[in-house]
């Protein structure tokens, strides 16, 4: 096959920041994607409605004209996030979700969660009201091996929180290994997961090919390629409750290439295109849609998109650096050939 038309995907993860460097991002989720589930991590974490429909407008300002993009916000779950807060969600279309982090497990993650019980009235509201759950999946404890903390996670942490909250409807984000794959499959119909790029692309050696590799580093951090293939093997197998979120995470080139460098990848620019060569690799592009376009809107009971894209088999170079706000970031696989490309209308 060398052209697909698909229904319009649907971004589940994305991480579009704010301001300048919002402006310099939100048009490439825009070309490929009709929706997006917009995380609430800025350096302000976005913890009310207000906020999340403050933000939604800086969005939908910072898009390019004529786009019909549509932001679906989240809310940054806190120790002191307010059952009236969740409670507002019914009245507001836009805001669809609640992030779970715990806190410290990821850029601007420290005023999130310090231990789930803090937070066990609010999931109770979220159950009741049916708003999603969406659950960065990682231990912070010191003492547990950072490639460990999802597995050790969806033992402490996720497990019990099902037996507590079972009609939790509940998002796993960013999945990276084969325990989280055959947690996700064999639980019931009301977990999910999804799915970034980049852990289906690489596996762990990535992050040291010849010397430490910056760009490669995002949270959670790439796994041995047994997860890798336990990824591919789920998404082969074409099972619904598997969607795609690209977690596409800019930060400026000097932010990533320091001492301390930050977690996350760029992958916003060519997503869809890059799912599309993991597909075509597998022998499965015919699965393609409905990993991007269906499984996602299916869960969170949104209508599917109208209107298609078509992606054709053609080889082009992602640029080495795009513009970001007034600096430069390096975009996933910078400079190498991408075998996909997206065609505009
Ligand atoms: O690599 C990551 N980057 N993982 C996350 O969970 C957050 C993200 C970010 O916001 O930079
Ligand atoms: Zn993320």
């Amino acid at each position: 096959m060398d052209s697909i038309s698909l229904t319009r995907p649907d971004d589940f993860h994305l991480h579009l920041r704010d301001g300048a460097a919002l402006a310099s991002v939100v048009g490439d989720s825009a070309r490929q994607f009709a929706r997006a589930v917009v995380m609430p991590n800025l350096k302000v974490p976005v913890t009310t409605v207000d906020q999340a429909e403050a933000y939604r407008r800086r969005i939908l300002a910072a898009l390019p004209a004529g786009s019909d993009f549509q932001a679906l916000m989240t809310l940054y779950l806190s120790d002191n996030t307010a059952t009236g807060e969740i409670s507002r969600l019914v009245e507001h279309e836009h805001i669809v979700a609640v992030k779970y982090y715990p806190a410290g497990a990821t850029t601007n993650a420290e005023h999130a969660v310090s231990t789930v019980e803090k937070v066990y009235a609010v999931l109770e509201k979220m159950s009741e009201l049916s708003v999603p759950l969406l659950v960065h999946g990682e231990v912070t404890d010191a003492g547990i091996d950072i490639f460990d903390r999802e597995r050790v996670f969806i033992e402490r942490v996720l497990a019990p929180l099902m037996q507590r909250f079972t009609q939790l409807r509940i998002v796993l984000e960013h999945i990276t290994t084969k325990e989280a794959v055959d947690f996700v499959r064999q639980g019931p119909d009301t977990l999910a997961a999804t799915i970034t790029p980049q852990h289906l692309v690489y596996n762990r050696n990535a992050l040291f090919q010849s010397g430490i590799r910056p760009h490669y580093y995002c949270l959670p951090v790439l796994k041995r390629e047994v997860h890798r293939q336990a990824l591919l093997d789920v998404l082969s197998s074409g099972h619904a409750r598997f969607f795609l979120g690209s977690d596409s995470a800019p930060h400026a080139r000097g932010d990533k290439e320091s001492a301390c460098g930050c977690a996350g990848i760029y992958s916003a620019h060519n997503a869809i295109e890059i799912y599309a060569g993991v597909f075509d690799e597998l022998g499965k592009l015919d699965q393609l849609e409905a990993f991007a376009s269906h499984n996602g809107a299916d869960f969170y009971g949104m209508a599917r998109n109208t209107g298609q894209i078509t992606l054709q088999k053609t080889d082009w170079t992602v640029p080495t650096t795009l513009p970001f706000a007034d600096t430069e970031m390096i975009p996933f696989n910078a400079g190498e050939i991408c075998h996909w490309k997206l065609m505009t209308l």
